[in-house]
This record gives C-alpha cells, sequence and structure tokens, in this order.
C-alpha cells in the first residue's frame, strides 16, 4: 500500500514537472520559432460584394499582409491587382477624374490594365483574377 502512494505521488509530481518544463520552454521555443506570413500565403479573398462599386470607382481591399485595388471600370468591368506600387511600395488608388490608377507619392500614372502610364514606376501592377461568386467579387491570385 505504501509503495502505491509513493508511486502515486511520484506520478503526480511528475505530471507537474512536465507541465513546469513546458510552460517555461513553450514561450522560448515559440519566441524562437520563425514567424508565418499568413499574408504571403492568401490566394485569393472577397474583396467587395457584387453592388458595392459604381463604374469608374475603386475600391482598396486587404489581400493578405498586402493592399489590392478592385476598380470597376467605366465600362463596368471589375478589375483587381496589387495595390502595392511598384516604384517604392506605397499604396495606389483609383483617380475617377483620370480613369485611371494613381500613386500619389510620386505622381506615378498606370492604366487599367495596369501598365505603368508615366511616372517613375518601373514595370506594370501585378494583376489578379477577378470573378463573382454569389453576392461577393472574388479576387484571385493569376497563378493558383
Ligand atoms: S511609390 Fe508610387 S510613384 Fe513612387
Amino acid at each position: 500500500m505504501a509503495l502505491s502512494r509513493r508511486n502515486f505521488l511520484n506520478g503526480f509530481l511528475g505530471i507537474f514537472s512536465l507541465g513546469g518544463l513546458a510552460a517555461v520552454f513553450g514561450p522560448v521555443i515559440q519566441y524562437l520559432s520563425p514567424v508565418k506570413q499568413n499574408g504571403d500565403t492568401v490566394s485569393s479573398v472577397v474583396a467587395a460584394k457584387v453592388n458595392e462599386l459604381t463604374p469608374n470607382s475603386g475600391k482598396i481591399f486587404k489581400f493578405g499582409s498586402k493592399p489590392g485595388i478592385l476598380i470597376m471600370t467605366p465600362d463596368g468591368e471589375n478589375r483587381a491587382f496589387t495595390a502595392v506600387c511598384t516604384h517604392l511600395g506605397c499604396t495606389v488608388q483609383y483617380s475617377s477624374e483620370d480613369q485611371d490608377i494613381w500613386c500619389a507619392c510620386h505622381n506615378g500614372h498606370y492604366d487599367l490594365n495596369g501598365n505603368v502610364i508615366s511616372g517613375p514606376p518601373p514595370r506594370a501592377l501585378e494583376q489578379y483574377k477577378c470573378f463573382v461568386k454569389g453576392n461577393e467579387i472574388i479576387v484571385q491570385k493569376e497563378n493558383t
């Protein structure tokens, strides 16, 4: 009987010891682990509701950790791009006045296909697939 009580206490203390070790080393291991970049692994998002945009307007949406831009062209077609300017990374916006995509940081302009019209941006904006599913506009990276 005394032996089984001893075994019980040893087991009980062992469990508490393991718990204590986990409490001490768990956060240390978590701290040392690389951070997961959830935003970079996102391949599609809901960018807007179907009736949210009117022709000749745009909307910035969150694509993982980065901004995307959804535009409805003056002809009523939805198009989506990364909203990260290819020059120095500012967030672009839709200019309904110029009917193009504009970066306010250094006056960069992109056409409605994402190609550079003027200003310092060195290359086009990455374009995303864009389709309607139910009441939502889904934006998806081209290579997925
Ligand atoms: S960051 Fe967009 S034009 Fe410079």
